[in-house]
């Protein structure tokens, strides 16, 4: 564990936006990063994951910390499930295989999203009708004002669509050791989301595995997602907002074409991807800041576009949205 000065951020963000970092250091144990937090060193207040999900718009002054901490396990088990533990520093990616490869069921649908463990109940990743809160067993954190690890359960994470503790209230107090997730001896496949059963068809599978589904998933996710390591991207720039029934009728009446989906409480989640493409944005370049030409969900630096570029860009999108539709959008990305 060294302190490092003046380094260059490039490597640690999928959207490969150049900034600095005052001071930065891997961490790779529990001892290690109460040794930093409670030294010398100023802290920045950011603790890097795999940085698929934040957009730097400056440099960093004071100390940046990459959690590297590692390790998979299984905890216990029962007649049914398995309990898994993963340190907060393993490629996500990595960590589902680790699971696919062992049979055990849960994780296939979170196939391919970039990132580390410990980012992931962060935002409560999600993809093709799964959410982490699905597999979520707990998870221990580091306080930052306690100077204590303690341990949360489900309800403790108070997650919700794109969103948990560690992102509202408790943003930047706790740091995410290891995660524990409860996965299916015998899986109980989650393929109701229409893309999937499409790409399972196309793959002539009738009786899927969790395999199966993993394969699907990564086909699906490589034909309309840029890959960060091609094109710099922190995947949804914006979460899908959620609107009351009256603004849902209101807007289906106007656009019956317009994606929709039930949400929580009478509530309707619409698609922030087709609103943005109505609004003329889907492959839009300026620069080496653009709209992916697939996904108009994703924001992507084709180079050497700045964070303050790509930002200003979501803010013009922003107004656009507001205006034709009447709908604040929120960023989904962390801006630094
Ligand atoms: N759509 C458009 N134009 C676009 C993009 C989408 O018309 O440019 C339409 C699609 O045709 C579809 C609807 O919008 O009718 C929804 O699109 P899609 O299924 O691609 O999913 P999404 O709502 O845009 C969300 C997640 C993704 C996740 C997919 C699949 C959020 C913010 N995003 O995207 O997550 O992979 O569903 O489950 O909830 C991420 O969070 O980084 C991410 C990639």
């Amino acid at each position: 564990m060294s302190v490092q000065k003046n380094i260059s951020l490039l490597p640690y963000n999928s959207f490969h936006i150049q900034a600095s970092a005052a001071e930065f250091s891997t961490v790779k144990s529990v001892e290690e990063l109460m040794n930093l937090l409670n030294g010398p060193a100023k802290l920045s207040g950011l603790i890097l994951g795999g940085g698929s999900n934040v957009l730097f718009t400056k440099n960093v002054d004071g100390l940046v910390l990459k959690n590297e901490i590692k390790g998979m396990d299984e905890v216990k088990e029962d007649a049914s499930h398995i309990y898994v533990r993963a340190g907060a520093g393993e490629n996500w990616h990595a960590f589902v295989e680790y699971t696919l490869g062992r049979n055990w069921g849960g994780l296939e649908n979170l196939s391919l999203i970039p990132g580390s463990v410990g980012a992931a109940p962060i935002q409560n990743i999600g993809a093709y009708g799964v959410e982490l809160r699905d597999v979520f067993y707990e998870l221990d954190a580091y306080d930052r004002i306690e100077k204590k690890v303690f341990t949360f359960g489900l309800n403790d994470c108070q997650f919700g669509y794109r969103d948990s503790i560690f992102k509202s209230s408790g943003k930047g107090r706790y740091v995410i050791l290891h995660v524990t997730f409860v996965l299916h001896k015998n899986p109980v496949l989650n393929t109701h989301y229409g893309a999937i059963q499409d790409e399972l068809r196309k793959m002539g599978v009738h009786s899927p595995t969790i395999q199966d589904v993993s394969r699907a998933v990564i086909k699906i996710r490589r034909s309309k997602l840029p890959d960060p390591a091609e094109l710099g991207n922190a995947g949804s720039f914006f979460k899908n907002p959620v609107v009351d029934q009256k603004t849902f009728l209101f807007l289906s009446e106007r656009y019956p074409e317009m994606p929709a989906y039930p949400h929580e409480e009478q509530s309707v989640k619409l698609a922030a991807g087709w609103l943005i493409e109505q609004c003329g944005w889907k492959g839009y370049r300026k620069g080496d800041a653009g709209v992916h030409k697939n996904q108009a969900l994703v924001l992507v630096n084709y180079g050497k576009a700045t964070g303050s570029e790509i930002f200003s860009l979501s803010e013009q999108i922003l107004q656009s949205v507001q205006q034709k539709f009447g709908i604040q959008l929120e960023r989904e990305v962390n801006v630094f």
